[in-house]
């Protein structure tokens, strides 16, 4: 029997941070897609973030481990996959630093995992889409010029360096086997729904419970950074859009050293707590720097503009002045996702 959808795509990683705002988006603006959530829920995957799609009719969980190959065959056969939005992952550099098999395992060997179901599955028009991180490129010195798509591969940590495997074997499945894929590369995000082992929401997190402030290093280091939603938009633009076989660079052209990008989220949080403004800089602590720690990362995302018109659409302030609300308003989701083996998480990372 024909599927009733005009597409059938598979997105992993859908309960995480980045997946959850994009699953998000193509359930609600593509009713006629049936988007199949595939995600292990790990420490990182939340089904709370997707309470507001749960119950729509185009939408479907499938807890499943990309790991696990055979169920990813079965998982294409079952729903007629057609296309996938693959971001399921270890997303976090402290923990590929502690636990860097992990990291091979899910990003490079779950990433073939699918490559493979796909090429063995596929006839016809499909497209595997691979999201992917600027850190591949390496790091920047403060004067060198932004990543582009030509920038050479050069990754430090276990993380961009399980990611740069993944799209080199994406690439390969490509070149090799004539497999449908593009891939995109973004900077650093923020907004609802992350995880607070990132700088961001940890920082937010513990400047609502007065706790220091742990800034790795000198706090000089430089990210760019993009609020999600402009990056779920800029994965919609490229998946509908984007040429196969290419990689587009996502970014925020909106770079900040970390001390300072600090200081606007302890003033910002204040604020809105009715605090002094600036009263908890006091938590401010600098600690050992995180080992291999890239200088900067900043990306150009011109080629997205000049052939798809892509621009992030939120100024920073107003983003991080919205980030901020929504971490104090879900209070209840910070206390839910940091009771339990966070709590143990923290204290290896950070002490008592
Ligand atoms: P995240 O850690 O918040 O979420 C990852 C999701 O993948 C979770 O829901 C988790 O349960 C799921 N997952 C992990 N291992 C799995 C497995 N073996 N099988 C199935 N599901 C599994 O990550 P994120 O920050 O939302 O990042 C999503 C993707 O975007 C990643 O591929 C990451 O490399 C990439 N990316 C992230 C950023 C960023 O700033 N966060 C920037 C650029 C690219
Ligand atoms: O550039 C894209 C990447 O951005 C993504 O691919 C990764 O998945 C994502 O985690 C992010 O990596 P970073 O390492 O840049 O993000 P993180 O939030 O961990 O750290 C941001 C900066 O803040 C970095 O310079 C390290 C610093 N930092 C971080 C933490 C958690 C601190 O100073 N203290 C901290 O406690």
């Amino acid at each position: 029997m024909e599927s009733p959808f005009k597409k059938n795509i598979l997105i992993t990683g859908g309960a995480g941070f980045i997946g959850s705002h994009v699953v998000r988006l193509m359930v609600n603006n593509y009713p006629g897609y049936r988007i199949v959530n595939l995600d292990k829920l790990t420490y990182a995957g939340n089904l709370a973030n997707l309470r507001d799609v749960q119950d729509k009719p185009n939408y479907l969980f499938v807890k499943a481990d990309i790991c696990d190959f055979n169920a990813m065959l079965r998982v294409f056969e079952e729903y007629r996959i057609d296309s996938v939005i693959h971001l399921a992952a270890e997303s976090h550099v402290d923990r590929s630093i502690t636990d860097p098999f992990s990291f091979a395992q899910t990003n490079v060997m779950g990433t073939l995992n699918l490559l493979e179901a796909a090429r063995r599955s596929w006839r016809g028009s499909n497209l595997f889409y691979h999201v992917s991180t600027d850190e591949v490129y390496g790091a920047l010195e403060f004067n060198d010029a932004l990543f582009t798509e030509e920038t050479r591969y050069d990754p430090h940590s276990p993380y961009s360096a399980s990611k740069a495997a993944s799209d080199h074997f994406v690439r390969a499945y490509h070149d090799t086997y004539g497999l449908p894929v593009v891939i995109s590369n973004c900077s650093n995000n923020y907004g609802p729904y992350q995880f607070p082992e990132k700088l961001i929401p940890l920082f937010i997190n513990n400047i609502r419970n007065n706790k220091p402030l742990p800034v790795y290093g000198k706090g000089e280091n430089v990210r760019d950074w993009l609020y999600v939603e402009d990056h779920a938009r800029a994965i919609d633009l490229i998946f509908h859009r984007g040429k196969t076989g290419d990689t587009y660079n996502i970014g925020g052209f909106n770079e900040w050293k970390n001390i300072d990008l600090i200081k606007v989220m302890i003033k910002t949080v204040d604020r809105l707590l009715g605090r002094k403004e600036g009263e908890s800089e006091k938590l401010i602590t600098y600690v050992t720097d995180r080992a291999g720690h890239d200088l900067r990362y900043a990306i150009d995302s011109a080629k997205l503009k000049d052939e798809l018109g892509w621009e992030p659409s939120l100024q920073f302030e107003e983003g991080i002045e919205k980030t901020v609300r929504w971490y104090l308003d879900h209070q209840d989701w910070l206390d839910n996702v940091t009771s339990g083996d966070y709590q143990q998480y923290y204290k290896k990372m950070y002490g008592d």
